[in-house]
């Protein structure tokens, strides 16, 4: 395995987190994959790699000091990358002390310990580090429909205490390298869809829910837009930073695919009605509902990413309608991912989440 790289990733049985560490695992790359399995930690999202190697899986918390110190010296990884997160906003809104205790503190330790047992490393293995945190444009608050998009220079305002958690983190992520020099990179990512999101989330609830025959529950007027990113092409651009990138900066990524919510909604429904069409012929948008929307919504996200494709030459490589049509297509055959999640603590949210909203 020459020039393969030893990975500590957190959250990696997410969904973001498990899209990079396949894609890693596939190309030889060594990954040590920290993660809590909190409701949306799913080790079905790893199956591909279960007998590989080149992957060790770990159950805990990035907030276990014990458990980080000695996965660093044990395996001395040449990078950290952090997803692991508590990441949906209507839970935050509901219950926000989690997202403090993993987004910011957890984050805070595992920081810590690693800049403990880097800062004894060797020079050259001292300069080759990368801890690598992985936040969202949800920091940067929202834009009006005529604003101009969110760069890496836009100011935080973050409006829910999940970006607001998201933001503490990624200012304790940036004090780590400016007081004590570690060797940091952020990036801030739009919205991402793709195979393996959990269910609570715009793209697959609207496709289980269509599936079910239920309503497509749209919050406020549906007017929100939001910049749609392909996972796998979020994935691309954190290995070009983590590797190519420029250490002590900040990347924006996203996909210029600005969508509202209604257009997405409507489009699922269009693409259902032709590849699974209702049994009573009717199209899927006969269970739109409007329903109240979201406290503290944020109107728009939108992310000039010019400074990643300028300096590392990312692009995505996913084009909206295609990849959409895709996902939904893995919804539909992966029934049993489905119906596992879809057990349990899934059906006490959807219970807590909508029934207020009727
Ligand atoms: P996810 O909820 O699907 O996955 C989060 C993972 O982190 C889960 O596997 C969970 O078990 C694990 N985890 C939670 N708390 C933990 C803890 N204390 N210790 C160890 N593991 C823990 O989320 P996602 O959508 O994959 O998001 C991953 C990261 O990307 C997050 O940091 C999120 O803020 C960020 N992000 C997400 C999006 C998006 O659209 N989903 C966009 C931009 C940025
Ligand atoms: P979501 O997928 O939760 O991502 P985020 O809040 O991080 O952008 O929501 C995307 C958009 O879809 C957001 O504007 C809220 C809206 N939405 C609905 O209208 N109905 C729903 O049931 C959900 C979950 C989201």
């Amino acid at each position: 395995m020459e020039n393969k790289n030893l990975y500590l990733v957190t959250g990696g049985a997410g969904f973001i987190g498990s899209c990079f560490v396949l894609q890693n695992v596939r190309v030889g790359n060594k990954v040590i994959n920290l993660d809590k399995l909190t409701y949306s930690g799913n080790l079905e999202n790893l199956d591909e790699i279960k007998n590989a190697s080149n992957h060790v899986f770990i159950r805990g918390d990035i907030g276990d000091e014990q458990l980080v110190r000695k996965l660093l010296e044990k395996f001395q990884p040449d990078a950290v990358i952090n997803f692991a997160a508590e990441s949906h906003v209507d839970r935050s809104i509901l219950d926000p002390d989690v997202f403090v205790k993993t987004n910011v503190l957890g984050t805070e330790v595992l920081l810590r310990v690693v800049k403990d047992w880097w800062k004894n490393l060797d020079e050259e293995k001292k300069n080759k580090f990368r801890f690598h945190h992985i936040s969202t444009d949800e920091v940067f608050g929202t834009l009006s429909m005529d604003d101009p998009a969110f760069t890496e220079e836009t100011p935080f305002a973050p409006n829910s205490p999940y970006s607001a958690s998201k933001a503490s983190s990624d200012h304790f992520v940036r004090a780590y390298h400016e007081t004590y020099g570690l060797p940091t990179v952020i990036t801030n990512c739009s919205n991402n869809y793709g195979p393996r999101q959990f269910p609570e989330k715009l793209i697959p609830l609207m496709t289980l829910n269509a599936l079910a025959g239920k309503p497509l529950p749209i919050y406020g007027t549906g007017e929100n837009i939001r910049d749609w990113l392909h996972v796998e092409d979020h994935c691309d651009a954190i290995y070009e930073v983590l590797t190519k990138g420029r250490v002590g900066q900040t990347y924006n990524i996203g996909g210029r695919a600005e969508r509202t919510n209604l257009f997405i909604v409507n489009k699922i429904c269009e693409i259902l009605d032709d590849i699974k069409p209702r049994s009573d012929g009717k199209s899927y948008k006969e269970q739109i509902t409007f329903v109240k929307d979201r406290l503290g919504h944020d109107l728009r996200y939108a992310i000039n990413c010019s400074k990643i494709e300028k300096e590392l030459g990312w692009k995505p490589k996913h084009n909206f309608e295609d990849g959409l049509k895709e996902t939904i297509q893995w919804y539909l055959n992966n029934e049993d991912w489905v119906k596992n999640i879809q057990s349990g603590e899934y059906q006490k949210w959807i219970e807590k989440n909508y029934k207020e909203r009727q």
